[in-house]
């Protein structure tokens, strides 16, 4: 594991007046190499050959690295280059997904923008778990045996990215039949079904806000709250009953977009001590805590209770809603702050007040 020692050493290397902004280019690249430009910071991009029309057409990134794959992120000459370059790389969901958080706490010598250790949380369900209960919030129920499933859940696997292969089941012997069918459509394999999460489904509507813990201003910021729009799960209501039932229907949950949403301002309150009480606990769970944004996964059921199932340490795709113009952030700041040029304010900021280690790891 690099040491916090090693990364400040990196950083004290760098000329911070000229700090470069990178990321991979995927899930939220966009985003923060639009925030960064307008924070005046250079970005670059490193990316794969079949993505690369997106930062051409797009044209965010002043500079596109192109590699084979992912992991060429952890090879020592390319890190070299980028620390050549005082690079400060945003972490993105595909970090996790491509490289994995292990890796990167062990390999990755450039520093990144927030807490490194709880990149490597959300990972953990089960880690999760206890992040999200010692902060107090609402969390589903979990089954540990399929065999005592009473009542609806919702069948996690660890292997599936973005909800694909997930099912629902209300009984042992319904869930072993939909297993069976998952498998026979290779959404899933067999020896998946032992590292199974079952987790009571709640009926309601799906909320991801988005925060921004902010080491400077001392504050927990609610900049952006969206909705999933996922295959095939979001497209039932568009057939009929007689048909669904006919064609035997089991939804998987493949995030194919998202849907910006404003909540009914008396939900606000709940959400935004969530968010806080997440930020406080984080200090225990891996010191100094939360830093920058983070997003919590949640339903919220029609008595107005809001259950939490996931957390994400690190900016979600979800905030790409938010480009140009959020609401939440718009109360805020006026107009043009979103999560990516939150991020590079933050740094802009603990430049000007030589804090910029307290905010890298
Ligand atoms: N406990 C739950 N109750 C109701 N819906 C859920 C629950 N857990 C997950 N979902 C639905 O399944 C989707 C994928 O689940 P999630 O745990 O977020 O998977 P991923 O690992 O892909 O992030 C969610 O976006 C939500 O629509
Ligand atoms: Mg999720």
């Amino acid at each position: 594991m690099i040491t916090r020692q090693e990364i400040t050493e990196i950083l004290r290397g760098y000329e911070q007046r000229q700090i470069t902004i990178g990321t991979l280019g995927s899930h939220s690249a966009l985003n923060i190499f639009k925030g960064a430009k307008e924070e005046g910071f250079r970005t670059i991009c490193i990316c794969k050959k079949d993505a690369e029309i997106v930062y051409k057409r797009f044209p965010l990134a002043d500079e596109t690295i192109l590699v084979e794959d992912f992991n060429e992120l952890l090879s020592d000459n390319l890190q070299q280059r980028l620390r050549q370059k005082n690079t400060l790389l945003i972490p993105h969901g595909s970090f996790n997904a491509y490289i994995g958080a292990g890796r990167i706490a062990d390999e990755l010598r450039i520093p990144l923008f927030g807490n490194r250790e709880l990149l490597g949380w959300e990972t953990d369900r089960e880690k999760q778990r206890e992040w999200l209960q010692r902060a107090g919030l609402t969390l589903p129920e979990v089954f540990n045996d399929p065999n005592d499933i009473s009542g609806l859940v919702i069948a996690k696997f660890p292997g599936a990215k973005g909800g694909k292969g997930y099912f629902l089941a209300d009984s042992p012997e319904s869930f072993h039949e939909k297993a069976e069918d998952m498998i026979r459509r290779r959404h899933l394999k067999r020896e998946e079904l032992e590292n199974i999460h079952l987790q009571e489904y709640i009926i309601g509507v799906n909320a991801y806000p988005q925060y921004f813990h902010s080491l400077l201003r001392k504050e927990v910021e609610l900049l952006g709250i969206d909705k999933r729009y996922e295959s095939t799960v979001d497209s039932i209501g568009r057939i009929p009953a007689r048909e669904q039932l006919r064609i035997t229907l089991n939804p998987t949950y493949s995030i194919v977009g998202n849907i910006p949403i404003t909540l009914r301002e008396s939900l606000l309150p709940q959400i935004l001590r969530m968010g806080e009480d997440v930020a406080t606990v984080s200090k225990d769970v891996a010191p100094p805590g939360i830093i920058g944004p983070f997003c919590l996964e949640t339903v919220i059921t029609d008595d107005m209770k809001i259950y939490a199932f996931e957390i994400s340490a690190r900016i979600v795709a979800g905030s790409n809603v938010g480009i140009g113009t959020s609401p939440y952030a718009y109360l805020n700041y006026g107009e043009g702050m979103y999560m990516g040029r939150r991020i590079a304010r933050e740094i802009k900021l603990a430049i000007k007040n030589n804090k910029l280690e307290k905010t890298v790891y």
